[in-house]
């Protein structure tokens, strides 16, 4: 038997030292981790389980045959982040970079079929040349299982993509098709074609990370959920996410006490809104005041910032917050905010976490680039993502929601549970200026002064229409409510729904507008 162990011993030695000390030192020499450091310190200590140290590949062709790949290039198991149970793999790649062939794949679907089987997060580092050339259609086939598998686990676990290496051609469509993508600037970059193909085909000059480097994908594309300027923070980053999401979709998100008292009144909120209803304000700074201990995650902070998504809790209890931005173009809705909420409501409504919007937008963004890019497809968005979602759902009107604007944003029309008002909240078709040019349009030409009359159309449609008290008087607002008050009515409406049952009628599925 010692004989027999001290083989063992050897067979695991040589798995951890990975492609050798060589390319681990040229890993750490660019700011990188191994794979095996970056799950160490990702999960808690002690606790990684590995499974699947002795795979190998079979592939014979372009030489492979005899060549010893160590793991299969990637690492995977199961472990705990802050006490909760995940599903990890990271490749490594120190072992033929990261490349994925059949048996490199498989490690990951088996990563992939554990995490759906127990209901637990799986988290996937990503560090690879993309498909292994020698292993051709066997590679190609690999990752199709790997997509296959994201299809069919998303809304059952949560599923989080961090980049930190090279991700190019079709390995970027995995942390596509999963919730959440982390990247860490400098050393991690996503495209589909990298900087040589485009150079060749359109002549473009442009580097790896001018392409698909972390800012760009964290600001101009919104593939990135999160980016950081390092392994360390990024890993702190997941583990800060993690502690707001449930283990599955059947679970509810762990309750965490800050110890915040539910019915804390806030005098200063009414302060933040500025007395002239077009100046802007910053929409977190409300946020921040109503959520427990101000705790807010934001979510693609950088992307599409006329919108504000995040994570917070409310006595305790994570909600999924969706905000207009007033301080960026008015808080206005357009393509880019509309996907990017969209995707975050159905995430929540997946996984049983309540949406509480804040509304106060200038309306949807006028303009040929947005018609023809599309707004009406993405716009339809956001309305199908707050009708279709049962979680419990409420909304605070700060202050503008015009129009479509106004029953976009989670307004009783879309199935909100409960609609707050402030009393500088502006509901109505249409903003004064646009509405007096219309309806009063005859008056105003007739008028001696037709700008004084104007004017004082304007002044007349904001005291009768611009306030919250018409659709107070439908009962489209449940109540309008002093702002000092807004914590309180929303923790108190929160419990009032936790019983919430709401079923749809059997079918497949719907048709989301993509
Ligand atoms: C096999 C690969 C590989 C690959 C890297 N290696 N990529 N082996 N298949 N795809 C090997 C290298 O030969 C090298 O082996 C080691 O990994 C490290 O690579 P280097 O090139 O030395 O590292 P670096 O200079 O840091 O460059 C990293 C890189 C580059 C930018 C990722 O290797 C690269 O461009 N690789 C190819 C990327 C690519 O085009 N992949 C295919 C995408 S298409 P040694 O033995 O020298 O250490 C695709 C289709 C999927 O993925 C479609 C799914 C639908």
């Amino acid at each position: 038997m010692d004989e027999k162990l001290k083989a063992l011993e050897n067979q695991r030695a040589k798995v951890l030292a990975g492609g050798g000390q060589k390319r681990i030192a040229a890993q750490h020499e660019k700011g990188k981790k191994t794979a095996r450091e970056r799950i160490e310190s990702l999960l808690d200590p002690g606790t990684f389980i590995e499974l699947d140290a002795f795979v190998e590949h079979r592939c014979t062709d372009l030489g492979m045959a005899g060549v010893e790949a160590p793991g299969e290039g990637v690492v995977i198991g199961y472990g705990n982040v802050n006490g909760r149970l995940v599903y990890v793999f990271a490749q490594d790649f120190t072992v033929i970079g990261g490349s994925l062939g059949e048996m490199h794949a498989a490690k990951i679907c088996k990563a992939m079929d554990m995490a759906m089987k127990v209901g637990c997060p799986c988290i996937g580092i990503n560090d690879s040349g993309g498909a292994r050339i020698q292993e051709g259609v066997d590679a190609l086939s690999g990752y199709g299982n790997i997509f296959y598998r994201n299809t069919l686990a998303s809304g059952v676990v949560p599923q989080i993509s961090v980049i930190m290496g090279p991700c190019a051609g079709g390995a970027v469509y995995s942390p596509a098709l999963t919730d959440f993508v982390f990247m860490t600037k400098g050393s991690s970059n996503m495209f589909i074609t990298g900087p040589q193909v485009i150079k060749a085909v359109t002549g473009e000059d442009v580097s790896a990370e001018e392409l698909g480097g972390a800012s760009v994908h964290a600001e101009i594309s919104g593939v990135a959920h999160f980016k950081y300027d390092d392994e360390d923070s990024t890993i702190q980053g997941i583990r800060r996410l993690l502690s707001f999401l449930p283990q599955n979709n059947i679970e509810d998100p762990p309750i965490v006490d800050a110890g915040d008292d539910p019915a804390r009144t806030d005098p200063g909120l009414a302060a933040i809104m500025p007395e002239a209803s077009n100046k802007p304000y910053d929409v977190r700074s409300v946020i921040s005041r109503v959520v427990d201990a101000g705790d807010f995650l934001e979510v693609q902070p950088d992307y599409a910032r006329n919108m504000v998504i995040g994570f917070a809790r409310l006595v305790g209890r994570t909600v999924g917050v969706i905000a207009n931005q007033p301080a960026v173009m008015a808080g206005v809705l357009d393509i880019n905010a509309s996907d990017k909420a969209s995707r975050f409501i159905r995430f929540c409504d997946a996984f049983n976490i309540p949406l509480v919007t804040f509304t106060d937008t200038a309306g949807y963004l006028p303009g040929v680039e947005q018609e023809h890019g599309g707004v009406i497809r993405h716009g339809a968005k956001l309305l199908y993502a707050y009708s279709e979602a049962t979680v419990p759902k409420m909304t605070v009107i700060l202050r503008k929601a015009y129009g479509g604007a106004y029953i976009a944003m989670c307004s009783k029309h879309l199935g909100a549970d409960q609609v707050f008002a402030w009393p500088s909240a502006e509901i109505a078709v249409m903003g004064p200026e646009g509405a007096a040019n219309i309806i009063f349009k005859k008056e105003i030409e007739k008028a001696e002064d037709p700008a004084a009359m104007r004017s004082q159309k304007i002044e007349e449609y904001k005291d009768n229409f611009a306030n919250p008290y018409k659709a107070a008087i439908r009962g489209y607002v449940d109540d309008v409510i002093d702002p000092a008050l807004t914590r309180g009515r929303l923790c108190s409406a929160l419990f009032m729904l936790l019983g919430k049952r709401q079923t749809r009628p059997a079918r497949k599925h719907g048709n989301f507008p993509v």
